[in-house]
């Protein structure tokens, strides 16, 4: 997968040369580019930003060196071109998987103000936010975006576990995860998951999983709700 980011701050990309992601690129599964829209800046001295018409504190990136920097990555019709921002659709799992099915992929990282609304309007296709706070920029979304696309790619995540068992691929939260020793501080292993009986370990995992969802994100029981077989699991625990 090629993944173009236009950035004003390329550098913070570097955080994605380690780890899976880091390794992800050295094997030829993740293409990640950084364009510099200063580049593309509409004078000699830099400029990509402006004053806000209407008057409001803050400078907005003006529309055409962010037009030019994305006319400079040439991405096939129908590829996502995706505007990070707090008053975008909030990112998650089902996002990671759609935008995963893709081969290309475009960021748009906005900061100061954010950016020229007819940039919006002519060449974004989706705007994002990563949650309901706000961050000085949106290199830090896009960098959250590239690591959870592409561990969902095949060969990624090789034998460090398959993204089905996740948090949210299942659209529940995880179960409580636990190694060696037997004991830490008086806290003992669940004596399930030392048993080797696989079908118990799985109800006891499942079902785990299920009461962290109810009791911490009971909208994602809104929004995916409770199938008979895990209404089965719940009651079995009562
Ligand atoms: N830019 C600034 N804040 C952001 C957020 N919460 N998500 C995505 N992009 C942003």
């Amino acid at each position: 997968m090629r993944i173009d980011v236009v950035t004003l701050f390329p550098e913070m990309f570097a955080a994605l040369e380690h780890s899976i992601v880091g390794r992800a690129r050295r094997d030829g599964h993740l293409d990640l580019r950084a364009v510099q829209l200063r580049d593309f800046a509409i004078n000699r001295y830099g400029q990509v930003d402006d004053y806000a018409y209407g008057g409001e504190p803050g400078m907005v990136l003006r529309p055409e060196p962010l037009r030019d920097a994305l006319k400079s990555i040439d991405y096939p019709e129908g590829t996502p071109v995706v505007h990070m921002t707090p008053q975008g659709r909030t990112f998650d799992q089902p996002m990671a998987e759609e935008f995963a099915k893709f081969d290309r992929l475009v960021l748009v990282c906005g900061h100061y103000k954010g950016l020229d609304e007819r940039i919006v309007q002519k060449y974004v296709t989706h705007e994002v936010s990563i949650g309901d706070f706000v961050l000085t920029g949106g290199e830090l979304a896009a960098m959250a975006i590239v690591d959870a696309v592409i561990r969902l790619k095949p060969g990624v995540l090789g034998d460090l576990g398959s993204a089905e068992t996740d948090s949210f691929s299942t659209r529940r939260l995880g179960w409580p995860l636990y190694t060696r020793p037997e004991v830490f501080e008086g806290l003992a292993v669940p004596e399930t998951l030392k048993g080797g009986n696989h079908a118990l370990i799985e109800a006891w995992r499942r079902r785990e999983a299920l009461k962290r969802t109810l009791e911490r994100r009971p909208d994602l029981l809104e929004k995916w709700p409770l199938t008979p077989e895990e209404l089965r699991l719940l009651e079995k625990d009562c």
